[in-house]
This record gives structure tokens, sequence and C-alpha cells, in this order.
């Protein structure tokens, strides 16, 4: 019998973290700075609006773009932390989190040849979107040396005339990196030369430290040309909920509904319930926990820099990406000897793309005291080493 599975489906890996994941459900006493997701619980507000829901009966779908209601109060929030300014009906999509709203717009604007430039190291799923899409992903490398940023210079080299978009993640997953505005107002100014759509998942917009985030449809003249993606899993806590958004002007912000519509009919009804209560009084956890994560990066990032595992400070999301160079080992060795050895989870640079080799993902979003135990672990693994 012939393969039925379609080329794409082929062509695509299974994802390099699962592989590890699947080790380490296998072990005891495991420290995991592995697993990408809030350690913290839904604050109990925002659970107990979900529960209401249910207790309501508010169990049916809801409008296929999401609650009128929650798209108002998500435009208001865009309004007043960047100052960008999206209709509620119909430049606002209610999403199965970033993951549902990102394969819808690659989906809605990608077709057969297009090139999407993707720089990398980037979350897992970037480079499969594209192709699931039919476009082909172009990966472009950032580098330590500049801090993990895109630049456009390494940018302008990768656009050819199939070029058609640029999918930017920051803060990004795994580096931490976040693009300055500076950097991100030359990023633009090529977006506009070469004439290219830009999603730009800002998923982790709340998680930033010292440092301020630019929503890169904030910047002058990119929002005709941008798709915001955006959700409640990182700020809030509600990885499980699955809620997301996508904004977008108009035109494109229709098509990528149109394949919502078909593909997903809309967002879970009580978590459309909890993502308004987010929106709407969950400012003081998303600073709580903001300040947490905060804590247990300084920690983390000294440390590893102790170590000799050498870590250029991550000012956004939840992770650090340090360089094993010391350790002399290849980052897939590094990792499975260091769970084997010492039984801490940390997630080969590798599986963000080719230009993460070197480097290995360690999660802060865990208790200081795990972090600091895992750095105990891991001195002790770097004495053997030499
Ligand atoms: C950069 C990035 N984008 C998107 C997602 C998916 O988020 P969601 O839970 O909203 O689907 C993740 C999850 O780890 C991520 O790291």
């Amino acid at each position: 019998m012939k393969s039925f599975v379609s080329h794409k489906a082929r062509s695509v890996p299974p994802s390099g973290i699962r592989k590890f994941f699947d080790i380490i459900a296998t072990m005891n006493d495991v420290i995991s700075l592995g697993i990408g997701e809030p350690d913290f619980t839904t604050p109990m507000h925002i659970r107990q609006a979900g529960i209401r829901s249910l207790e309501q009966g508010f169990t049916s779908y809801t409008s296929n773009a999401g609650m009128l209601e929650l798209r108002q109060a998500l435009a208001e929030h865009l309004d007043r932390l960047y100052g960008v300014q999206y209709d509620p009906e119909g430049e606002l999509l209610i999403t199965v989190g970033v993951s549902e709203a990102l394969t819808d717009a690659l989906i809605a604007t990608i077709d057969p040849g297009d090139e999407v430039i993707v720089p990398e190291p980037c979350f897992v799923s970037y480079q499969p979107g594209v192709i699931f899409a039919g476009g082909t992903p172009v990966a472009v490398p950032t580098y330590a040396a500049n801090d993990f940023q895109l630049t456009a210079n390494d940018l302008r080299a990768a656009i050819t005339p199939r070029t058609k978009a640029l999918l930017l993640g920051y803060p990004n997953n795994p580096t931490g990196a976040v693009m300055t505005r500076e950097r991100l107002l030359e990023i633009a100014a090529l977006a506009e030369e070469h004439d290219l759509l830009v999603f730009s998942d800002e998923i982790y917009d709340r998680l930033v430290y010292g440092i301020e985030h630019t929503c890169f449809a904030s910047l002058p003249g990119t929002m005709p040309r941008t798709v915001l993606l955006g959700g409640f899993s990182k700020a809030y806590a509600m990885t499980g909920w699955r809620v997301g958004y996508v904004a977008a002007p108009r035109d494109i912000a229709g098509a990528i509904y149109k394949v919502h519509q078909y593909a997903i009919m809309c967002a879970p009804t009580p978590s459309q319930y909890a993502a308004l209560e987010a929106l709407r009084h969950g400012e003081p956890d998303v600073q709580a926990m903001r300040a947490q994560y905060d804590r247990r990066r300084r920690v983390l990032v000294d440390g590893l820099n102790d170590i000799g595992l050498t870590c250029f400070e991550p000012r956004g999301a939840f992770y650090a990406f340090p360089s094993i160079a010391a350790s002399g080992l290849p980052c897939e060795e590094f990792s499975e000897r260091l769970l084997f050895e010492e039984k801490v989870a940390v997630v080969p640079g590798t599986a963000f793309g080719s230009c993460g080799d070197g480097h290995v993902r360690c999660c802060y979003a865990t208790s200081l005291e795990q972090i600091e135990e895992a750095l105990e672990r891991m001195r002790r693994f770097a004495r053997r080493w030499g």
C-alpha cells in the first residue's frame, strides 16, 4: 500500500523537545528547566470567572470571532498598552492560543512558493507552521554577539523576490532576547522597502525585565502590514485554557477569520470568560508573577555565568540560553548527560534551529529552590568536564 501521509507532513520532523520530555517522563527526581510554561496556577479570580460561566450555563458556541465583550476589552487593552487601535468588529479575532492564531494567519496569507523569513533560534512551531501553510521557511540566524536580535543586514541578505513575509518572535523563545525599538525600526523600514507582511508573535509581551516591549504594530506605518499575535497563556498563567488572539488590518483579519471559522468555530467559551476577567482585573497578577520571574532570572543567569556557562542577559520571556562551549560537548550530548547524570532537564539549542547549536535553553518558570538545586547539580556536572 502506498503512504497516505502528505509530503508536507512527512517533511516536518517531530519536535526535538518532545523526544526529550518523553525520556523525562520515565525518570524520578528530575528538576526540569525544560518545559516552557508558567509554574503558577491561573489566578483564582480568573479560574472562578471560568467556573461561574459554566455554572450560569454558558456552554454554547460564542460568536466565531470570540465574544464581542472580550474583543472590546482586548481592543482597550492594546490601545492602553501600546497605543494601537483595532476595531473589535473586524480587526480582532479570539483564537485557541497563539498556536491557532499563527496557523490560521499563515494559511490565510501564504501561497505555494512564498518564502517566509524566520529568524532563528525560534519557537519550534514556526517552521512547521510555514510548511503546513504551503510556504517555504527561510531561516536567518541570530547570534549571541547581537544579544540574539535580528539585524537589518542579516534580514536584507535573506530577502529574495519570493519573500512574502517575516515571522518575528520577540521577546524570544528560546533565547529571552528582546528587540530594541531602534532595531525594530530598521526591520520595519526593510519590510516597507520590500513590501513584506510581518507576523509578530508577542505572546511574551508582558514578561520583560528592566526594558520596554515595543509592539511592532505601534511603529510608524507598520500597522497595515502587521499581523499581531498575542495570548493569555504566559502572562496570566493560562496555558491550559487555550486562548489567544490575532489583530490585523480588516482584509487580512477577514481572511484569517475564514480559516478560523471553518477549522475551529470559536475558542472555548469558559476560557473566553476567564480571559475577559484576566484583562479586566488581572494586571496585579501579571506584575506579581513578573517580579518573581525576574528574581529567578537573576539567580539563574548569575549562577550559569558562575559555572562557566556564559549567558547573555535575557531581558524577556522566561528563558536563559547559555553557551555550553566550556563543556566541549555538543548540545544534545550535554543535555542528555546532564539529564542522566544529574537529573536536570534543559533543552538542546538545536531544537530551535541549527544556529542554536552550542547552547541550551533553561526555563526559569520554576521555583527559586528548584533553580538553586539545579545550579548546584550543574556545578557538580561542570567539575567533571575537565
Ligand atoms: C513564542 C511562542 N509562541 C506561541 C506559543 C504558543 O502559545 P499558546 O499557548 O498561546 O498557543 C508559545 C508556547 O510556548 C511560544 O513560546
